[in-house]
């Protein structure tokens, strides 16, 4: 059975949510590989709207199995609010819900480093979610992470908390004028959280491993975007995780061999949240509409979310680093009535025409080149199958996949679950299981 991997093309919030939950029906299991509650991913289906932050989107169709694996930070207090949350309406978790032992812990002092690293920089901040993620990883690649593993023994994880805090709070107190943190309450809290997580404690290799081995599909669930990712984006302003399909491999344990196609899901237009270039950025009435039609605003900190055209030079990034074999298009409803729309096709930086994005994007000084292409002049949330699509969808949907170097291979025209349509013949009817 295939196992599919599907990331965003963009920064984020691109309607992974939707598209995972949809796809979910035809695999077994669902794995999240990196990230942590930073991520925000909406799913409405009847009248009910869901958003998951942490836990896979595939925890919505009852009989499927979900992971979250090594390579994803976890705050435990985040994860048990959302499994209330779940529980809470009637949809379970235990024996469902799979956390790695190796996944790294997000502990109080992640979140004061962020607060006071952030106040620091000033103009130059990043606009992170606060929610711990990059001090985490920091700890994780510094070796001096916790992991869920290590809260089952008191000893381990007492001795571990107390030399961190060694660190942190001076850390804290000289530089940021913030803390202390108590080790005894930390410790307390921690082994609390420990006995909490056992239950949902597994090597989460070995599970995914075997049940590939056994003939079951799996969906790799990735959080953030390309252009969001630690290595491949407009660094600094990123998030720090390998959000791109590289990090599916290092974020479960799983062999790349495994890995049987990549769905890149982008936006019809481009959005983007915190600091940051983002070229084809609108600060007109069309932005605004984007906006207020698309209800951009931040499922995890609320905050607006920048919005503009479609950035061609970003999707192919995006195609080639990830080996996009189709894009998911979404919100393409949003597009209604704006006429004439505008694909990005290039950048001109200092007078040169660029159509690879650069390994660094100046802030401002970028002019995007567009095509212009004909809007369509009725509403399509409606609309169930392909071929009523009007012709401008068409059009404007070829034209999106020529630039960006990768086949459409499934468009959303609604929040809702139904709203769902695949192109005849395309590269999902031979990908998917
Ligand atoms: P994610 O982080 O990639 O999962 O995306 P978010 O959930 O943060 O943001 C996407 C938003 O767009 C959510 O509010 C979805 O309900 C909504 N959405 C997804 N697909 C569509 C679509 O095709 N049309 C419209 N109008 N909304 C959509
Ligand atoms: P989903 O999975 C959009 C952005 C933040 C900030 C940068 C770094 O819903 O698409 P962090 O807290 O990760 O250190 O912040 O990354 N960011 C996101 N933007 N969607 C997300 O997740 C994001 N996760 C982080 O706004 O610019
Ligand atoms: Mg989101």
């Amino acid at each position: 059975m295939p196992n599919v991997a599907l990331v965003g093309t963009q920064w984020g919030d691109e309607g992974k949510g939707k598209i995972v939950d949809w796809l979910a029906e035809r695999f077994d299991i669902v794995a999240r590989y990196q990230g942590g509650n930073n991520a925000g991913h909406t799913v409405i289906y009847g009248d009910t709207k869901h958003v998951l932050h942490l836990v896979p989107s595939g925890i919505l169709r009852p009989d499927k199995i979900c992971v979250i694996g090594n390579g994803v930070v976890v705050d435990p207090e985040a994860l048990f609010e959302e499994i209330d949350a779940l529980e809470a309406r009637g949809i379970t978790t235990r024996d469902r819900l799979w956390v790695s032992e190796r996944a790294h812990l997000i502990l109080p002092y992640h979140h004061g480093i962020e607060l006071g690293s952030e106040a620091r920089r000033g103009d130059d901040r990043i606009g992170t979610t606060s929610r711990g993620i990059g001090p985490c990883y920091q700890d994780k690649m510094a070796r001096s992470g916790i992991r869920a593993i290590d809260c089952a023994d008191r000893g381990v994880l007492s001795r571990m908390i107390v030399a961190n805090l060694n660190v942190v709070n001076d850390l804290l107190h000289h530089l940021y004028g913030r803390g202390p943190f108590d080790p005894e309450q930390m410790i307390e809290t921690y082994v609390a959280y420990g006995q909490r997580l056992r239950p949902y404690l597994a090597d989460t290799s070995l599970l995914l491993n075997r049940a590939m081995d056994a003939g079951r599909s799996v969906l790799f669930e990735g959080a953030q975007g390309t252009h969001l990712d630690i290595d491949h984006s407009t660094y600094p302003f990123v998030t720090s995780s390998s959000a791109t399909a590289g990090g599916v491999c290092s974020g479960l344990g799983i062999g790349p061999s495994r890995v049987d196609g990549v769905i890149g899901v982008t936006k019809a237009y481009t959005t983007r949240v915190g600091a940051g270039p983002m070229p084809t950025e609108l600060d007109d009435e069309v932005g605004e509409q984007l906006r207020r039609v698309g209800q951009e605003f931040g499922a995890t900190t609320g905050r607006p979310r920048r919005c503009g055209w479609f950035d061609g030079v970003a999707a192919r990034y995006a195609a080639r680093v990830n080996g996009l074999a189709a894009l998911a298009v979404t919100k393409l409803d949003v597009l209604d009535g704006i006429d004439p729309l505008r694909l990005c096709v290039g950048y001109e930086i200092d007078g040169v025409h660029v159509k690879e994005m650069p390994s660094t994007l100046p802030n401002g000084a970028i002019r995007p080149l567009y095509e212009d292409l004909p809007g369509w002049s009725r509403p399509i949330a409606e609309v169930r199958r392909w071929e009523d699509l009007p012709p401008e969808v068409h059009r404007y949907l070829e034209r999106l996949a020529e630039i960006s170097h990768c086949p459409v291979g499934m468009v959303s025209n609604g929040a809702d679950r139904e709203a769902i349509m695949l192109p005849p013949d395309g590269p999902l009817e031979r990908l998917l299981p």
